[in-house]
């Protein structure tokens, strides 16, 4: 019997390759070039399933002319790239990578309000640049992280890490704002208080945002969520560009109503708006949130066995619209 047919949208761990092989016919991108949308198009139409990363979109189109996929597996927890609703309707399975990142990404998080909290990479230019002639009392003087306010918006598993880092190790006041409450046992072992958007965003000294994309989630930060915040504060996103409004956010950074940003994941990335490459107060990283070799080994591991169990065991692992599954 011949083999389901696969392809692999971008390059990956050469291990993940060869145990996919064991049980499809792969064709595979080592070479990571970026391919428009009819090239995606043209190389999935004959395809059962697809390995993917956030930057395939897997939409009505791409489903109308690609009548053999079964399944679209993500290496990423974030799924946005999916149609979720136009897979449904067409009977193909979406999965995502979901857990397997939870702590490395609520460390970088942590990280990222570290170095953006205490100005680690502006100093670190000025250093680089030779312009270190002296120590003074107040250069590159930041805001203080321990016994502050740690404000996060979407409570999910990475924001319930990033507040148990703060509350535990930090000795931060935690509130948290989030579509649903949790339980009060989870509030409690995350030391974490519910309140509205408003008044996060009005009292934390610090803000950071881990919240899914989609279209209500779209630009949760902008100038009039901006004006709320302290000028003292720092904003973080480690979700999904879209979620802020980055030429909001480079205006309030330039004109100092708010104090600093962190800024992992931007709107039309890999592209990043060039008022954001100007002004000093901003730490910028490329969606590298979960980037350390044994969490991508675990989320392309789980990718590739949410295709083998679907499509060999019919079981899939992570499914994001088990309803298809009743119908398979
Ligand atoms: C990364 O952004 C992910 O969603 O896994």
């Amino acid at each position: 019997m011949s083999k389901p047919r696969i392809l692999v949208a971008r390059s990956v761990f050469p291990e993940t390759i060869a145990r996919l092989q064991a049980h499809f016919d792969v064709e595979t991108n080592q070479d990571d070039r970026g391919w428009s949308k009819a090239e995606l198009i043209d190389k999935l139409k004959d395809k059962q399933g697809a390995f993917t990363t956030g930057s395939e979109r897997i939409d009505a189109e791409v489903l109308a002319a690609c009548p053999e996929l079964k399944i679209c597996a993500n290496m990423a927890v974030g799924y946005n790239n999916f149609d979720v609703d136009a897979m449904t309707a067409k009977g193909v399975l979406a999965t995502n990578a979901p857990d397997v990142l939870t702590e490395t990404t609520a460390d970088f998080g942590f990280a990222l309000l570290m170095a953006t909290a205490r100005r680690i990479t502006e100093s670190e230019h000025f250093l680089r640049a030779g312009k270190w002639q002296k120590w003074s009392y107040d250069m590159f003087a930041g805001a203080e992280v321990h016994g502050s306010t740690l404000g996060i918006i979407g409570m999910g598993r990475i924001g319930q890490g990033i507040a148990k880092r703060g509350a535990h190790g930090f000795g931060m006041k935690v509130v948290y704002h989030n579509r649903s409450r949790l339980d009060a046992a989870l509030e409690a072992e995350c030391k974490a208080a519910y309140v509205g958007k408003e008044e996060l965003l009005k009292t934390a000294d610090h803000v950071v945002l881990v919240v899914p994309y989609s279209a209500a989630s779209h630009h949760t930060i902008g100038a009039p969520e901006l004006a709320m915040m302290k000028p003292t504060a720092t904003l973080v996103n480690i979700a999904r560009g879209g979620i802020v409004d980055d030429v909001a956010l480079a205006a309030a950074l330039r004109d100092k109503r708010i104090a600093a940003a962190g800024l992992d994941v931007f709107e039309g990335e890999p592209k990043v708006h060039p008022d954001l490459l100007t002004v000093p107060n901003v730490v910028l990283t490329p969606h590298i949130a979960s980037a350390t070799i044994p969490t991508r080994r675990a989320m392309a591991d789980l990718a590739a066995d949410n295709l083998i169990g679907f499509l060999v065991h019919g079981k899939p692992l992570t499914p994001l619209n088990p309803a298809v599954l009743g119908g398979k």
